[in-house]
């Protein structure tokens, strides 16, 4: 029995300014995570990453395990309640800055209501995420948890949440680095560029700010060379800010030399994935990064209908 699902995320333009009030368009991979229950005990399992973690245990050990520990405190919930086992199954990369973790945390405590029969609010349920996110990632703007549970694409900003923007379907390559994302660490990082340089730090999050505008206009008018120009500006200050890596770098060049009107980084960077638009380019950037040993796939966000929360 699936429990308890909830949606990836893509980070058109804006993250890491998004974590200082700034907004990011963002929308959601439909397909993100679903958790099946079975009779057991409350072990949860993650096949994809060859984790079991208890329920009884949760307080200490991995980052899921205390994940796990605090979307049970969250949501009041003992050990001794459960009487199934969850499983974990993702129907996106994990690790590679696509909302994994937010999908599993928003899952978990949806499956948890789910077979407790307990009638969770969307409160609850963000609140319980946020208590898991904080653990995998540390500090953050709650856009992953928030469009894992609420679906669709809009403008996301702290403390206000998805504010939805009508979008026609956008079709993005979407390729793997193959090194893991740092969220944790470039989250860290620009922080201190924030704490050491703020005059400079807080210029690149305003002209952020303006290219997110000017991408949220550019998608609703259908103008996508603009909303190209925009993400190709965008990965320029995100390398300033020192998340972007070689492989991201590379992947972002191989794209634009393939036909790609813009390609960026998405989510927390040092690695993860690569984004590119490229209407009509599509076979080629696959060609071009496969050829240099990268994989890749097709993704499509915007025209993505809300799920309840
Ligand atoms: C991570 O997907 C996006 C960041 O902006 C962090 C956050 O928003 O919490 C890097």
């Amino acid at each position: 029995m699936v429990a308890g699902s909830a949606c990836g995320k893509v980070i058109l333009l804006g993250e890491h300014a998004v974590v200082y009030g700034h907004p990011a368009l963002c929308g959601a991979l439909r397909d993100g995570v679903q958790i099946e229950a079975v009779p057991g005990s409350g072990i949860l399992s993650v096949p994809a990453w060859g984790l079991r973690v208890s329920a009884v245990k949760a307080s200490d050990g991995s980052d899921l395990a205390r994940a796990y520990g605090a979307v049970l405190a969250s949501l009041g919930i003992p050990p001794s309640a459960l009487h199934h086992d969850l499983v974990v199954r993702f129907s996106i990369p994990t690790g590679a800055g696509l909302g994994s973790s937010a999908a599993l945390s928003v899952a978990l405590a949806r499956a948890l209501g789910a077979i407790l029969q307990i009638p969770l609010t969307p409160d609850q349920v963000a609140r319980a995420a946020q208590a898991a996110e904080e653990v995998f990632h540390g500090r953050c703007s709650g856009l992953d948890h928030t469009v894992a549970q609420q679906g669709g694409f809009g403008l996301f900003r702290r403390p206000d949440g998805l504010v939805p923007l009508k979008a026609p379907p956008l079709p993005l390559c979407i390729g793997l680095t193959g090194r893991p994302r740092d969220t944790r660490g470039r989250v860290a990082r620009v922080a201190e560029l924030y704490r050491d340089r703020p005059v400079e730090t807080r210029t690149l999050f305003r002209r952020i700010e303006e290219l997110v505008e000017a991408a949220a206009r550019a998608v609703t008018s259908g103008d996508l060379r603009a909303l190209g120009t925009a993400m190709d500006e965008n990965q320029v200050l995100l390398g300033q800010l020192e998340v972007s890596c070689p492989e991201i770098d590379q992947m972002c060049q191989l794209a634009r030399s393939a036909g790609a009107w813009g390609a960026k980084l998405t989510g927390g960077g040092g690695g993860g994935c690569v984004i590119a638009l490229s209407p009509g380019a599509e076979a080629a950037v696959h060609t071009a990064w496969r050829r240099a040993g990268f994989t890749s796939f097709d993704a499509t966000i915007g025209g993505v209908e809300a799920l309840a929360a």
